[in-house]
């Protein structure tokens, strides 16, 4: 099943002191989305935002709100992100003991529900969850930080998570690639089967506007 590549800048590359003008820019790029990564150091050696500017993001802005949870028993906070806005709310699998409840929880919010893969995390986790998600998360670097190098065993676990999907009927479950993505790279990630592009510090080091635009164009023609 051919899906529509979607791009979600990730606002991690963002000014933090003025994010409202990176949102424009990337609107009119025409972003599909904005990803915004949440991390609490102590899941990841990082600390970004939380839900109250997930909330004021959603003041300026008629964007999906994708909040990444990089954060240890998101359960505690899957209410709060729900409130402030978020569209599509993403964990990971070893951050809670129970993530098929999570997961749960984030539904019944009506929230997208997405289950997030390390590189060196089991594919069976995507398996035995992916019926209750709507999207699967593959990382493609150690989360915590933007500008890290891609880890291309992203392409053949990718590759593995489509065909299972499409061999099980779930072809509506979208899988999300994160972590060094490039132009360089983004046509061979949606060949493997991915059709959202979580893209931060390729797209911020230039004119974001301009570059959501190419890096759209690289996904599909290249
Ligand atoms: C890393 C974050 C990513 C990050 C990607 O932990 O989840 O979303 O912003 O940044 P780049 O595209 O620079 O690798
Ligand atoms: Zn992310």
């Amino acid at each position: 099943m051919i899906k529509k590549v979607k791009i979600a800048p990730s606002l991690l590359s963002a000014n933090f002191a003025n994010l409202e003008a990176d949102i424009r820019k990337c609107e009119a790029g025409g972003s599909d989305m904005l990803h915004i990564d949440v991390m609490d150091g102590h899941f990841v050696p990082n600390i970004t935002i939380g839900a109250p500017v997930v909330k004021a993001i959603n003041k300026v802005t008629d964007q999906i709100l994708d909040c990444h949870l990089m954060i240890s028993e998101p359960e505690r906070y899957i209410d709060d992100f729900a409130d402030a806005g978020a569209d599509m709310i993403s964990v990971h699998c070893e951050a809670q003991k129970h993530l098929h409840r999570v997961l749960s929880q984030i539904t019944a919010r009506g929230v997208k529900a997405g289950v997030v893969l390390n590189p060196a995390t089991p594919l069976e986790y995507a398996f035995e969850v992916a019926e209750y998600c709507d999207f699967v998360l593959m990382m493609s670097v150690n989360p915590g930080f933007g500008g890290q190098s891609f880890i291309p065993s992203l392409f053949r676990r990718c590759e593995r998570l489509a065909k299972f999907l499409s061999t099980n009927g779930l072809d509506n479950v979208e899988i999300q690639v994160d972590g060094g993505v490039k132009f360089e790279n983004a046509k061979q990630i949606v060949d493997a089967g991915a059709n959202i592009l979580v893209c931060g510090s390729g797209l911020f080091a230039g004119d974001v506007t301009e570059n959501i635009g190419l890096l759209r164009k690289a996904a599909v023609e290249n």
